[in-house]
C-alpha cells in the first residue's frame, strides 16, 4: 500500500479557480489533509489560476519539510507563452518566489509545440538548474497529440493518461523515463457526474469545449465503458486503472476539494484491478470506441 501512495502527485490546478469558484479554506484543507496521509508530492503551474495556484500552495507548504514540488515554465500567467531561456529564467525565479522554496523536485516544460525547434539549448539550461541544486530533475510535459522530433533526454514525461486517452502514454510509456500520468478523471468527464443538461460555470474552462455533441458523444463512450465494466464506478475504475498500472511511476490527480483524496485513498486500500479489466479497457481505446470527434476524448 505504502508503494502506492507514494505514486500520488495532488495536482493543484483545479483549485486554482481555472475549473469554476472555489473556497480558499478548499486549498488549505486539500492540502493539509494530503499530507496527514503522507502524500508529499504536489504539482502546479505559474499559470494556473494566473500564478495563484503558486502563491497559495507555498504559503500552506511554508515551512513544511520533505516535500516535493513540481511546477512547469514556458506558460506564463494570462495565457503568454515563451520559451526563451532568458524567459525560463525569470519564471522559474518567480516561481521560486511564490512558492517560498530555494529548491525544486522537478521543473517541467509546459506543452510546447512548434514554438520550441531544438532542445538541446533549454535541456543544457535545466541542467545548470541541476548541477546548482535548484531542482531533483527535470522534465517535459508533453502538448496532447503533439509529434515531438526527440524528447528522449528529458528525465521525466508527464503526458494525458486516462480511460479515454492512451495514445500518449502508448507512445511514451515503457522506455527509461518516469512516467507522469495527468488528468486521470479527464478533467472531471470521469466523475460521473456528467450529464447531458451538464453547465460549467462561466469561469471554468471547461465551457469552452464540453458541451453540445462534443458531450454527447463523450457520454456515448461513457456508457460503453461502463456496460463493459459495471462493477466498479467511473472514477474507481478511472483511478484505478492508473493507480495499479506498473508502467506508470506517477499520478497526477486534480483535487478541488479535502474529500478527492480521501477517495484516492479507498481506492488505494480497495481491490487491486485486475489484468482482464486493464486489457478490456486497452482494447477499447485501441478500437477508439464511439470515437465523438477528432477533437479527443
Ligand atoms: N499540460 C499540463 O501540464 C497539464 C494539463 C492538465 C493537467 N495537468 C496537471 O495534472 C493535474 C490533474 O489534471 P486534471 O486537473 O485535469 O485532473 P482530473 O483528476 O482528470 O480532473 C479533475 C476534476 O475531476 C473532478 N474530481 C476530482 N476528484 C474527484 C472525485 N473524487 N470525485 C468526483 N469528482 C472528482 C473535479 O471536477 P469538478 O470540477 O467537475 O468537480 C476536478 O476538477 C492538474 O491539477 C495539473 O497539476 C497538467
Amino acid at each position: 500500500m505504502i508503494s502506492k501512495i507514494s505514486k500520488i502527485i495532488v495536482g493543484v490546478w483545479p483549485l486554482s479557480g481555472d475549473f469554476g469558484p472555489v473556497m480558499p479554506s478548499d486549498y488549505e484543507r486539500s492540502v493539509n489533509r494530503a499530507l496527514d496521509l503522507g502524500i508529499k508530492s504536489f504539482d502546479t503551474a505559474p499559470n494556473y489560476g494566473n500564478g495563484y495556484s503558486e502563491s497559495a500552495l507555498g504559503l500552506i507548504l511554508q515551512g513544511v519539510k520533505n516535500i516535493n514540488i513540481n511546477t512547469k515554465f514556458g506558460s506564463l500567467p494570462f495565457g503568454v507563452k515563451k520559451f526563451g531561456i532568458d524567459d525560463l529564467k525569470k519564471s522559474f525565479e518567480n516561481s521560486l518566489k511564490r512558492l517560498r522554496v530555494d529548491k525544486l523536485n522537478y521543473i517541467f516544460l509546459h506543452n510546447p509545440r512548434n514554438e520550441v525547434k531544438d532542445f538541446e539549448e533549454i535541456i543544457n539550461f535545466m541542467e545548470l538548474l541541476k548541477s546548482d541544486n535548484l531542482i531533483n530533475n527535470y522534465g517535459i510535459s508533453v502538448a496532447k497529440d503533439f509529434n515531438y522530433h526527440d524528447i528522449s533526454k528529458f528525465s521525466g514525461i508527464q503526458l494525458d493518461c486516462n480511460l479515454l486517452y492512451l495514445k500518449d502514454f502508448n507512445k511514451y510509456a515503457g522506455k527509461n523515463q518516469e512516467i507522469f500520468a495527468r488528468s486521470p478523471l479527464a478533467s472531471g468527464i470521469l466523475s460521473g457526474k456528467l450529464k447531458s443538461n451538464t453547465k460549467f460555470h462561466k469561469s471554468d474552462y471547461r465551457s469552452g469545449w464540453l458541451d453540445g455533441t462534443r458531450l454527447d458523444g463523450i457520454l456515448n463512450r461513457l456508457n460503453v465503458i461502463k456496460e463493459n465494466i459495471p462493477h466498479l464506478t467511473l472514477p474507481s475504475l478511472a483511478r484505478k486503472f492508473l493507480l495499479f498500472n506498473n508502467k506508470i511511476d506517477w499520478v497526477i490527480f486534480g483535487v478541488k476539494k479535502a474529500s478527492h483524496i480521501n477517495d484516492i485513498m479507498d481506492d488505494i486500500n480497495s481491490k487491486e484491478l485486475d489484468n482482464s479489466t486493464i486489457e478490456k479497457i486497452i482494447q477499447l481505446e485501441n478500437n477508439n470506441f464511439y470515437q465523438a470527434d477528432n477533437k479527443g476524448f
